[in-house]
């Protein structure tokens, strides 16, 4: 037998896999492929105060080992997911976590007020780094400044865990990351998608409206290895690690770097039952390893 559980300190999740925002939808969809028990918690596609109708297609592009994104945040509002939250309690009890958007710092505070009154939700995932909207060109995890404020008026009306998202656009990560957690983050995601950009030969257009979109898949993999590593060089709350995570040997390897838990997001749309093989891959490496605990590797790289 081997521990799998992954200690955040304010929580103890049963593993470290985390299904990513936008990739699992509203989790319900997900229950035909596997017991959504069997989860250490899944994110809730991003919700802003009212509805979004999101992006004009195309929304997605397929790269080398990777998949581009301009999905731009559409969804129900707030009013709606609540009902679904209430819905998808009933089915499961892993721990449902609230991916917090908003379009001015006021709206996120009133995305995040409705959703702290919730005793369904074990946790808010402040999502300060969407590239695919428009906040005048930027994301407020762009700037340090705007960082600590926002995550500090946050953290002041909400007695729920405080996860910040980060993104990995930017010139110094690990500034971003000591804002976000000196206006009292509890936890660190890490890292949304790099921006990037795709043409089309025949129209000799870009492939998106926006022009940018989000990258992600096993393209970025070594860019999230190496940015999570700053991260958790440079704080002292706990790490999720987000970025091309495929298999348990990735999740282990993202322990290994100092994540505690990891998200995974692309393979859920490659493959919708991805988080059963990747937990059971865990499992296998850990018995064959002779690691009886997440904790014995966690963070432990030989520099
Ligand atoms: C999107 O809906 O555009 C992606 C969400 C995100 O990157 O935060």
């Amino acid at each position: 037998m081997v521990d799998l559980s992954s200690d955040l300190g304010f929580i103890k999740l049963k593993n470290p896999v985390i299904t990513a925002s936008g990739t699992f939808g509203y989790a319900e969809e997900f229950q035909d492929f596997f017991n959504l028990d069997i989860l250490g918690a899944f994110v809730l596609k991003g919700i802003y105060k009212d509805p979004k109708p999101g992006n004009s297609p195309p929304r997605i592009h397929e790269t080398a080992s990777g998949l581009l994104n301009s999905i731009g945040l559409p969804g129900p509002g707030a009013k709606e997911l609540q009902k679904i939250v209430k819905k998808i309690h009933k089915l499961t009890k892993t721990p449902i976590i609230i991916n917090v958007c908003g379009d001015t710092d006021e709206e996120y505070i009133e995305v995040a007020e409705i959703f702290d009154k919730m005793d369904e939700v074990t946790m808010l995932e402040l999502n300060i780094s969407c590239p695919n909207i428009k906040m005048g060109g930027k994301c407020p995890a762009q700037d340090e400044k705007h960082t600590y404020k926002l995550v500090n008026q946050i953290k002041h009306i909400t007695s729920k865990p405080l996860i910040v998202k980060l993104s990995p656009n930017v010139n110094d990560i690990s500034s971003i990351a000591i804002s976000a957690e000196e206006g009292g983050a509890d936890c660190i995601s890490l890292v949304n998608t790099f921006l990037g950009m795709a043409v089309d030969l025949d129209s000799k257009k870009p492939v998106f409206k926006n022009l940018f979109a989000g990258l992600s898949g096993p393209a970025i993999k070594p860019l999230a290895l190496k940015l999570i590593w700053e991260v958790v060089q440079s704080v002292h709350i706990p790490v999720i690690g987000i970025g091309g995570i495929f298999s348990g040997k990735d999740v282990l390897e993202f322990i290994l770097t100092g994540a505690s838990a990891v998200q995974i997001g692309t393979i859920n749309i490659v493959e919708p039952s991805a988080s059963v093989r990747i937990i059971k891959e865990i499992e296998d490496i850990m018995i064959k390893s002779n690691i009886k605990s997440l904790d014995e590797i966690k963070g432990k790289l030989k520099i």
